[in-house]
């Protein structure tokens, strides 16, 4: 049997129905809003994949650091037999992990982006050939139902993905996270940082524009899966702190009044000039607020690294002894 399996948890009538769903509460609601997970077509992931290239987007390369500095304390703490990968994408940071767990058999990444899943896990195959790699199109927000494979176990969110979710969200997230997990399991969460504004504000709206093409693939998703009429071009990109809530959002403001037709939903969508709809959030953390969140799901932090710069955190966490 081939070592490599792809597995689509959810039909694809379940993703076009919570497609229309999200567009439908999105563009109806006040203020507008889309949820990120739509942005990652295959364009979109290959945007993805370009904008960790940039100058200005440093939590690749700082994540990255940390890796490779820490995958073999990662190895040594966990001895898992198996990796679960939320939000996998690419993989490309990944092989360091896979380096350092001398035990690993089996290799789980999950995510919507079957185009970054099949592509990574056909390279992965190729160049591991002991390592079974079984890969789930699936959405993390939706309870998860994992391979039964050898434990120990490690689950890892890389990325800082986890800032795109809200914090009632991750919260909920963290929980399910949790239920995935049996005493000896471990999670690796990615976390950004807060830092200074200009820093964080410049990695999501580089000179190049590629984190605007990005933001605005999304309208071609649903001019395409739902047969909707939005001109990207009459739409600019928008990256601002909020201080408050201490995340960045992504957001598209109508150059002029228009209206769109979504023929998919039946449904015109009048934007005033200047209104802005919000297509992502990304919460900067702190440790304490990591390590309070962790536990609020019942998952103890036991370590916690950063980059020489401070930027960009790794944390483990492990499953609560009762
Ligand atoms: C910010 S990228 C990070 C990719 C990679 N982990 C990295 O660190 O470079 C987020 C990834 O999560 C996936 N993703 C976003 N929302 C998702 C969801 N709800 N369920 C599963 N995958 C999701 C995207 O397709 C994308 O590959």
């Amino acid at each position: 049997m081939s070592p490599f399996h792809l597995t689509r948890t959810l039909p694809e009538d379940a993703t076009d129905a919570a497609l229309r769903a999200d567009v439908l509460a999105g563009l109806t609601g006040m203020p507008k809003t889309l949820p990120p997970k739509w942005f990652y077509d295959a364009r979109g992931s290959e945007l993805f994949e370009r904008i960790t290239d940039l100058d200005e987007y440093y939590p690749t390369r700082a994540e990255r650091e940390i890796l490779v500095g820490r995958a073999g304390e990662i190895a040594a703490a966990t001895g898992a037999r198996t990796l679960v990968e939320l939000g996998s994408g690419s993989s490309e940071k990944t092989r360091y992990l896979l380096d350092a767990l001398t035990e690993l058999r089996c290799y789980v990444p999950v995510d919507v982006s079957e185009s970054a899943l099949t592509q990574a896990g056909r390279a992965l195959v190729a160049q591991r050939p002991g390592l079974d790699v079984h890969a789930l199109i699936a959405d993390f927000t939706e309870g998860l139902t994992l391979p039964r494979t050898a434990g120990p176990r490690l689950v890892a969110f890389l990325g800082g993905t986890v800032g795109n979710l809200l914090p009632a969200e991750r919260a909920a997230f963290l929980s399910s996270v949790r239920e995935l997990l049996s005493p000896g399991d471990a999670l690796l969460l990615g976390t950004d940082l807060v830092k200074d504004e200009r820093v964080l504000v410049r990695a999501y709206d580089d000179a190049a524009g590629v984190t605007a093409a990005f933001n605005k693939n999304v309208l071609s998703v649903i001019n395409r899966e739902l047969d909707a009429d939005f001109d990207p071009a009459a739409f600019d990109h928008v990256a601002l702190w909020n201080a408050e809530r201490e995340w960045i959002e992504m957001r598209l403001r109508a150059r002029a009044a228009q209206t769109v037709k979504v023929q998919g939903l039946d449904l015109a969508v009048d934007f005033a000039a200047g209104e802005e709809l919000r297509t992502e959030v990304s919460a900067k953390f702190r440790k304490d607020g990591v390590r309070a969140e962790l536990s609020a799901a019942g998952l103890d932090l036991t370590h916690w690294w950063t980059d020489g710069e401070g930027r960009f955190a790794l944390s483990l966490s492990m499953v609560r002894r009762a």
